[in-house]
């Protein structure tokens, strides 16, 4: 079946609630790759290539050949920050590109202003800033949301837009009362109910004006009950969360492999460094265990230890992440996994990652902006789990379980996007083709 997939057309709008390191690599990114300066490394929709049809067909085009995917050029950033520093300023002050690279784009990242944000320091202690939205409710805040994504796209001829949250971590809550229908929550919204957070304020406004939402962070942001019911009255696309790069890609990389082998693991414990604008506003007990939480969720659901008990039933998993300003966003990380194989034999791992935070985020922002553009056109809403691939913690339906293992992950995104296109599935079983190929040697 070919699902029926409007065009990519005209002005994609991707609007970043969050300008900071993670927003600024991006945007300085995608300019630098307009004008040949560089490549796009590490962004499967610009670089990636994807297998259709049997394996003797030979036909692995590039992903964006393949669907219809907003072009680079017709790509228009904008987004909101409490603080008024344009994306050069906000760049220049992460330190996460060279200042030779900001320069030969100083214009365009200069034009580039945040607009006025949604905030509230009881969810993020650590910050300070002026640029921030008054109201007297926090539903007029949405509204005000609301006017600006309009604004935005009447201003720059956006044919469509998407939003995609690279705001800081938010203190850590479980959801409510207030979360579980849209009615509780517009009522809440009235009243200044103080468990709704900003993030889901931006949400909120998005998914009510049917843009797509993606959430970079592990704040719960659009995973409640209320916006996931929004999500699929307005036919929206909605993923999250929380960014899957650094430590946790690795770990996502590696424990899929460990036991698919069915080596037991006893115990894996990372630790690792970082002083950007994140590792400060993590450094707050309240906001670290919002991270904590979705970091730690990784190895259990790929390890199962219900099921391998033998293997599995004695992991110790610890997280650590510790504020250090000299080493800025090259996080450093490290991890010791000990692990056991034949008649219980130890052994051990040790990885030492020495990463750009921003680097490996900035392509996953794009790809989730163009690949929740692309749903949209093919008529998907709610939530969008073939993402997994690119968050930490996936956001799911209630009740199941995410999947953390990357090769997994891959899979889904592949097949999903050979079903918008028509294309069969691919299974990797292969035996329908193998024997005729044995016979015909
Ligand atoms: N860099 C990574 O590899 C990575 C991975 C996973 C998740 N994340 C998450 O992505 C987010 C961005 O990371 P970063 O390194 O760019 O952090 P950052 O601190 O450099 O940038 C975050 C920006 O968000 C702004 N902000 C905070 N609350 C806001 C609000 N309510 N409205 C508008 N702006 C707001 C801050 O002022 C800041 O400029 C963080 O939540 C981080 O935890 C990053």
């Amino acid at each position: 079946m070919n699902v029926n997939v409007q065009n990519a057309n005209g002005k994609l709008g991707i609007l970043i609630p969050g300008l900071g390191a993670v927003a600024t690599t991006l945007i300085a990114g995608v300019e630098a790759v307009r004008q040949g300066l560089s490549q796009p490394i590490g962004s499967l929709t610009q670089m990636g290539n994807i297998r259709l049809g049997k394996r003797t067909e030979n036909r692995y085009p590039l992903i964006k050949d393949f669907v219809p995917l907003a072009d680079l050029n017709d790509i228009v950033f904008g987004g909101w920050d409490l603080y008024e520093d344009n994306v050069y300023e906000a760049a220049s002050k992460a330190k996460v590109l060279e200042p030779g690279l900001l320069n030969a784009i100083k214009p365009q990242l200069q034009a580039l202003v945040p607009m006025k944000a949604v905030f509230d320091k009881s969810f993020v202690k650590n910050l300070d800033g002026k640029n921030i939205k008054q109201g007297k409710t926090k539903f007029d805040l949405a509204k005000a949301v609301m006017d600006d994504i309009e604004n935005f796209r009447d201003a720059n001829d956006c044919n469509r837009i998407v939003m995609v949250w690279c705001g800081s971590t938010e203190k850590y809550f479980e959801p409510s009362e207030v979360h579980e229908s849209i009615e509780n929550f517009e009522q809440g919204l009235h009243e200044n109910h103080p468990m709704i957070s900003p993030s889901m304020i931006y949400a909120y406004a998005a998914i009510k004006l049917g843009v797509p939402f993606a959430n970079g962070a592990p704040n719960l942001t659009c995973d409640i009950p209320a916006l996931i019911e929004l999500a699929k009255e307005t036919n929206t696309p909605i993923a999250g969360k929380d960014f899957k790069t650094g430590q946790t890609l690795m770990k996502t990389i590696l424990a899929p492999g460990l036991h698919a082998r069915a080596l037991g693991i006893k115990g894996w414990f990372s630790t690792n460094i970082l002083g950007n604008r994140d590792g400060w506003v993590l450094d707050d007990p309240d906001n670290f265990k919002t991270k904590e939480v979705s970091k730690l969720s990784v190895l259990e659901d790929i390890l199962r230890p219900e099921l391998n008990p033998e293997l599995y039933g004695e992991l110790y998993h610890k997280v650590r992440i510790n504020y250090y300003p000299p080493h800025g966003d090259n996080k450093e990380s490290w991890d010791n996994i000990d692990i056991f194989g034949w008649l219980g034999y130890p052994m051990q791992i040790k990885i030492n990652f020495l990463c750009r935070d921003s680097i490996l985020a900035a392509p996953v922002v794009l790809d989730l902006a163009l690949f929740s553009d692309l749903a949209k056109r093919a008529g998907m809403s709610g939530i969008q789990e073939w993402l997994s691939f690119y968050f930490k913690s996936p956001q799911t339906l209630p009740g199941l379980r995410p999947e953390h293992d990357i090769f997994k992950q891959l899979i889904k995104l592949q097949n999903t996007l050979r079903h918008i296109m028509g294309e069969d599935l691919i299974t990797h079983l292969g035996l329908d083709y193998y024997q005729d190929l044995v016979e015909a040697l």
